[in-house]
């Protein structure tokens, strides 16, 4: 915890201007006095400035937002090279991608704040044994790759990682037990993200969860970019020049951790403000659970998929393609300057979402802790792609989803360990097959054998060119290049 810089007074004067005399009260009798600056350090990390308004907001008067005029879907960058502005040449935008990161201009940014908890993983999830032959975790595929584009493009790459205070110590001693899995510990920076407390859902009142702690809840991934201020890591990004930063969730390993030809757009597309661009696959169905590129009113925006209308979900096209077909993969390029405006800008500050969940607490009134039977508390957070439709001009490129997409976010099914290692294979099997090897595929589009190329051999299919590789694979076979 860090050193409390408020008095004590002064801050319970501050929780009593913002409906929190409850936890003033509370805070003025601990004892002993080490106990009583703890949990004041606690409430001194909560931004109570903005606890007035936020309560008005999403607990005593919710006002419910107008539906637009109109959601149609967003206009993108398709692999069939045609675009928002007509045909599109990759070569021209790989070449300036490339000069970005060549000039040292490009950083990588991950968000791992997350736990494994849904993969059954205790521990954090960038921690988790992915790649389908060796078990390697996912920060190492990514420091792998990183450290891959780093010799190609003859640059280094400063690589941002955000935790939570849940796992922000365990991410930074597996790194440090690695080596940093080849790269320099003074290029990755790791950082905490911030908390919100979690709020009485009828009064407003900040909920404790024992008598030494609040309780809170992550604030979201949109949460990175008041957490990169206050780290320092963005005036790190400032002093190092990085204008750019390649932004990726630490759950896909297949993510492409700088990509040229999406961060040429980014910068330099004539429709792009060069300050907000995402990535897009083709929805596999109506209901897949991923966010969808929408123009809301004129501006593109993500619609999440638990808030998409239904009925916008499942319309088809005349060839029975879904109209809303963008899906998000999480995958951004995010200008330095637009991180420092959200910041400075109250204007441009992203939007909080509400939910309403069942969160123990120890009831001050009484001195007993509470176990809930329905849903008592509300949690705030922010999520990172509502800068979107802040940006001036923010465009969305479409990539391939075996190429790109294959997320470890489940214990089973969908999304799950063996759904991820079965693309990750695929992929290889592609790669391999586009440089001449025999490949066993199954009927369904799967491959009958178990492949893992590291990102230190190839990072694309084009780099496996000119490589000692196997003339065919037999069916069913492991095999690690
Ligand atoms: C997310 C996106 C969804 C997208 C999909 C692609 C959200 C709300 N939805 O869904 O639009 O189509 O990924 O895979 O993000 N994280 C933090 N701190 C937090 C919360 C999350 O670092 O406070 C990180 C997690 O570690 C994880 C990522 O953000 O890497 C995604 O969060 P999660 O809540 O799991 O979103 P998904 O349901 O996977």
């Amino acid at each position: 915890m860090p050193e409390l810089q408020t008095p004590i007074e002064e801050l319970c004067k501050k929780l009593e201007q913002c409906g929190q005399g409850h936890l003033a009260q509370y805070l003025r009798g601990v004892t002993p006095q080490s106990a009583r600056e703890n949990l004041a350090s606690q409430i001194e990390a909560i931004d109570l400035d903005e606890l007035n308004d936020l309560i008005e907001r999403y607990i005593t008067n919710p006002a419910a937002t107008p539906p637009p005029a109109s959601i149609e879907p967003a206009p993108y960058y398709a692999l069939d090279g045609t675009g928002p502005t007509g045909g599109w040449d990759a070569a021209q935008y790989r070449n300036a991608g490339e000069r970005l990161i060549r000039e040292g201009k490009v950083a990588c940014f991950t968000v791992a704040g997350g736990q494994g908890s849904r993969l059954g993983y205790e521990g954090p999830k960038g921690c988790y044994p992915t790649s389908c032959v060796k078990d390697k975790p996912l920060f190492q595929l990514f420091a792998e790759s990183i450290r891959a584009n780093e010799i190609k493009h003859d640059c280094e790459i400063p690589w941002y990682i955000m935790t939570s205070p849940l796992n922000h110590d365990a991410t930074v001693s597996f790194f440090e037990a690695h080596d940093c899995f080849g790269l320099k510990r003074d290029q990755i920076m790791f950082f905490n993200q911030g908390v919100m407390p979690s709020l009485d859902a009828k009064s407003g009142e900040m909920l404790m969860s024992d008598p030494m702690h609040l309780a809170t809840n992550p604030d979201g991934h949109g949460g990175s970019f008041k957490a990169l201020h206050v780290s320092g890591a963005l005036g790190d990004m400032q002093a190092r020049g990085i204008e750019h930063v390649s932004y990726f969730q630490v759950d896909n390993p297949h993510a492409r951790v700088v990509d040229q030809v999406f961060l040429g757009l980014h910068a330099t597309a004539p429709d792009s403000s060069g300050e907000f661009s995402s990535k897009m696959v083709a929805k596999a169905s109506w209901d897949e659970k991923v966010g969808v590129f929408c123009s809301v009113d004129g501006r593109t925006e993500i619609i999440e998929y638990s808030d998409l209308d239904e009925s916008l979900a499942k319309r088809t096209e005349a060839g029975g393609r879904l109209s809303f077909n963008a899906g998000s993969i999480a995958i951004h390029a995010i200008s330095v300057a637009f991180i420092d405006r959200i910041i400075n800008d109250k204007s441009a500050a992203l939007p909080y979402h509400r939910a309403i969940k069942k969160v123990p607490y120890f009831d001050l009134s009484t001195g007993r802790p509470v176990e809930p039977s329905s849903n008592n508390a509300v949690k705030l957070e922010k999520f990172v792609f509502d800068g979107i439709p802040i940006a001036g001009r923010s465009i969305v490129v479409e990539t391939d989803r075996v190429e790109e997409f294959a997320p470890v976010k489940n214990a089973t099914g969908t999304d799950s360990i063996v759904s991820s290692k079965q693309l990750q294979s695929q992929r290889a099997a592609r790669w391999l097959e586009a440089n001449g090897t025999q490949v066993p595929w199954n009927q369904d589009g799967s491959v009958n054998a178990t492949i893992e190329i590291s990102p230190l051999t190839a990072t694309c299919a084009d780099e496996l060119a000119g490589k000692e590789l196997p003339v065919s694979i037999e069916p069913g076979s492991i095999v690690v290049l």
